[in-house]
């Protein structure tokens, strides 16, 4: 039996030919030096345009690309967090913003949200978690790993919580922009009361297009916060090779034809995995708009000993139970701050998925076949 691996964060789906097409072909032009630490004219101009279509006015002078954008979340929470600083994340979260903390000043404050509330979180929740030392709200929209995307509403709602505190930064990560299913995402910056002082936006391709290994993400925010980045990364890493630059243009260039590649295939393992979810006893969701991972609520399934007589305590336990028995690799909810969850993809092969459900489903069906203590 071959491994299965649902605990992925990038798709299976293979990277945008016109963008192996623009490497290959800056590659053979010898654009291979140096290039400018805040990014190529050519790519923040793309970055702008996207936004600007959108109805907002951004100039390329706001965008800074970066090697990937957990190394433009590294790099903001370093220029903007001072000793004492709070992060204020809704959870569950993804786990790498807390490895993100480990190096950074600050602290990491979840803020929790639930499954039965449909992940929602309101004004009153946010105004509760908020004080004189929070320096960051990070939301991410779509959600990973729970797929909610926030409706403009609540956005703004949201913001207007935020007026309050006038040191705070609002980061949205919306690294899966693109992914959605049954409503549209919409970006904090198109929001009323998203101030251009204070408001950062986080992408990067390695999931709408499918490319993770080129590592390339950006930041877009206020200019002068932006110049503070270009600083640190001048100081530090650099700027990104140009030509997965100019790949990354080329890419968003021509981002709808990258993505009708991937779209229905993801909206129809969806609702693959939701009817077989959906027929496995104890087992809960809430059903992803966007991103691309299921998170379902598996506690009903735990306290329940396997063939083997082990007791199942936890989702890590439940993670270590699929592996060894049944092949299957799924992410633990208490990497997401959610025990009891686990989070699967659905951006992998339809076959797969399918074998994948079954395996799933076999594990469980012998876990209730054991007693319960
Ligand atoms: C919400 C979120 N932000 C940022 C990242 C980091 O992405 P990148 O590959 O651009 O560093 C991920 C990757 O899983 C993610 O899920």
């Amino acid at each position: 039996m071959d491994l299965i691996s649902l605990a992925s964060g990038a798709s299976y789906f293979a990277s945008p030919a016109m963008a192996t097409a623009a490497a290959i072909a800056a590659l053979q032009a010898g654009h291979t030096s140096y290039g400018p630490t805040e990014g190529t004219p050519g790519l923040r101009q793309a970055v702008s345009q996207k936004y600007k279509s959108m109805g907002q006015d951004v100039e390329p002078e706001q965008v800074m690309i970066t090697p990937g954008s957990k190394q433009a979340l590294f790099n903001l929470f370093t220029v903007l967090l001072r000793q004492g600083d709070e992060v204020v994340v809704p959870t569950p979260a993804w786990f790498g913003f807390h490895e993100l903390m480990k190096y950074s000043c600050g602290t990491l404050v979840p803020l929790p949200t639930k499954q039965e509330e449909g992940y929602t979180l309101t004004p009153d929740m946010l105004r509760q978690a908020l004080n004189e030392n929070s320096r960051i709200l990070l939301l991410t929209n779509p959600g990973n790993p729970t797929g909610r995307i926030y409706t403009k509403e609540e956005l703004e709602a949201l913001l207007q919580v935020t007026k309050q505190f006038p040191n705070l930064y609002i980061i949205s990560d919306e690294i899966y922009d693109h992914i959605t299913y049954s409503q549209p995402y919409t970006s904090l910056l198109s929001c009323m009361g998203a101030k251009k002082e204070n408001t950062i936006l986080v992408n990067g391709f390695s999931k709408n297009f499918a490319m993770s290994g080129w590592r390339i993400g950006y930041i877009l925010g206020p200019q002068e916060l932006v110049n503070k980045c270009i600083d640190f990364q001048a100081s530090t890493f650099s700027g990104v090779s140009v030509f997965l630059q100019e790949a990354a243009q080329a890419t968003l260039e021509q981002s709808d034809n990258a993505l009708k590649q991937m779209l229905p295939v993801l909206s129809e393992n969806r609702h693959l995995m939701a009817d077989a979810l959906d027929s496995m006893a104890g087992v809960s969701y809430h059903l992803p708009d966007g991103a691309y991972y299921f998170f379902p609520d598996f506690s009903a399934c735990l306290q329940k000993k396997t063939p083997q007589g082990k007791l199942l305590q936890s989702s890590m336990d439940l993670a270590n139970y699929l592996q060894e028995n049944y092949k299957l690799s799924i992410a633990p909810g208490e990497n997401f701050g959610a025990p009891g969850h686990a989070r699967l993809s659905f951006a992998v092969e339809k076959n797969k998925l399918q074998e994948a459900m079954e395996r799933l489903n076999d594990a469980l069906v012998s876990l209730s076949l054991n007693r319960s203590v």
